[in-house]
């Protein structure tokens, strides 16, 4: 039975787009925009009301101290804290993450606060969004003052969600907001990501407690070419350098990769890969599945993805189960970094087509399943040496599930969108007993 180190620490994650609601309370971001777009998001599903965890945090709280879990991840809403992204921050927005901190911490559990989940505010969008340097500005802006709020209680900090899935998603398949598929605005978007995530390192090395543990927050997953052959072969290079490579090579190590970095250096200004390249204290690693890469002459840097082999087990996302790439992802890293930082899982789950009997209840065996493989591999990528300190299970609550709306479960806890109930499903069992006992 595949065992965690004692001080092994067990999480929940979530961001503030999916489970929030209360758009009263805040200005309009990127995503109620998308929301809005004809067949952009499945049935039209939109965050107006998502778990409506605004107003039920604590019984939400309550239900991480009963799992038992050791830390939150969750995000702040940028449009709550500044609507239009800059200017004065607006003192409900920040007193509604104060009460969540502290509510946080009265169930014995550490805050962790990723800064940005994807919600951008709609008015900097309509000044260019990641295209135009100046959003990386007001992120650092708004950093200072999420910083100045929390950190005397918020042990760690993180800048942006999955840096490059909003790049890869939201520039280069157009999925997610903004919807873009450009690659000049991809290759823009690219190095204004990066630069927000530096300039906001810098900010709160100054304005936090020096105790504060400051990391990146990228997803994660090796890319293999869907065919042995060569053009897929090339695809597959090209996917690893969009996916991967131009958020961790300058997080890593300072410097773009070699692929296409003249585009990319059009936008950069000195001191910017300094900022970036910024030692830290954690590697934050999102993990889901491997990336099957194929050709498409229709993409914007020709490339796509492909379905898993056929009869390999998958999610109801299609992605493919398949433990093992744990351990490859970090032999991946290690290969092209070196010594790699402490790690946190700071993301991983599944989303199954659960089927609840009448009284809410789900028997998840599949996502138990799930979960005692991905874990098992965990324990023994630790135990072949890997410097893994914690793990992060998305998501505590069934939410909007992006393009998808609410029709892809995550949650470890059922929601019924009607009534708001929310029902432990017998994931929520397992796992608990996994954290009770600190082994798989
Ligand atoms: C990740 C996102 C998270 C959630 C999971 C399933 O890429 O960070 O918000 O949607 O995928």
């Amino acid at each position: 039975m595949p065992s965690f180190p004692t001080d092994f620490l067990w999480g929940t994650a979530s961001s503030a787009f999916q489970i929030e609601g209360d758009r009263a309370g805040r200005g309009a971001s990127i995503w109620d925009t998308f929301c809005r777009i004809p067949g952009a998001v499945r049935n039209g599903d939109t965050g107006d009301v998502a778990c409506d965890h605004v107003n039920r945090y604590r019984d939400d709280i309550g239900l991480m101290k009963r799992l038992g879990v050791g830390a939150y991840r969750f995000s702040t809403a940028w449009p709550r804290i500044q609507p239009d992204g800059k200017g004065r921050p607006v003192e409900d927005g920040l007193a509604f993450y104060d009460r969540v901190t502290d509510a946080v911490l009265e169930a014995g559990i550490e805050p962790w606060v990723c800064l940005h989940h994807w919600d951008l505010p709609q008015a900097l969008e309509d000044k260019g969004g990641w295209r135009n340097r100046d959003t990386a500005h007001r992120f650092a802006d708004f950093a200072e003052i999420v910083g100045r709020r929390l950190g005397d209680r918020v042990p760690v900090f993180s800048p942006i969600n999955e840096p490059n899935v909003i790049v890869y998603v939201g520039y280069g398949f157009g999925g997610h907001a903004p919807g873009k598929r450009s690659r000049a605005d991809a290759i823009a978007a690219i190095h204004h990501v990066n630069l927000a995530y530096g300039q906001a390192m810098t900010v709160w090395r100054d304005v936090l407690p020096t105790a504060a543990r400051l990391g990146p927050i990228i997803s994660m997953a090796p890319v293999v070419p869907a065919r042995e052959d060569e053009e897929h072969a090339q695809a597959a290079e090209i996917v690893d350098w969009l996916w991967r490579r131009v958020m961790t090579d300058p997080v890593m190590t300072g410097a773009y990769p070699a692929l296409y970095a003249d585009e990319i250096a059009r936008h950069i200004e000195p001191g910017d890969l300094e900022q970036i390249g910024q030692k830290i204290d954690f590697f934050g690693l999102n993990h889901y599945s491997k990336i099957y890469a194929k050709p498409d002459p229709d993409h914007i840097f020709g490339i796509g993805e492909a379905d898993p082999p056929s009869g390999a087990p998958v999610t109801a996302m299609g992605w493919e189960i398949d433990p093992d790439t744990i351990p490859r992802q970090l032999a991946d890293m290690t290969e092209r970094y070196g010594d790699l930082p402490p790690i946190y899982i700071t993301e991983n789950g599944a989303a199954f087509d659960d089927k609840p009997v009448p009284d809410g209840r789900v028997e998840d065996t599949d996502r138990i399943a799930f979960f005692e493989g991905y874990l098992s591999a965990v324990a023994s990528a630790i135990e072949a040496g890997y410097d893994i300190r914690g793990y992060f299970v998305w998501s505590l609550l069934d939410n909007f599930e992006w393009g998808l709306g609410y029709s892809k479960r995550f949650g470890i806890v059922r929601v019924d969108y009607d009534t708001q109930a929310r029902t432990p499903k017998a994931s929520f069992d397992r796992l608990a007993a996994i954290i009770a006992e600190n082994r798989v």
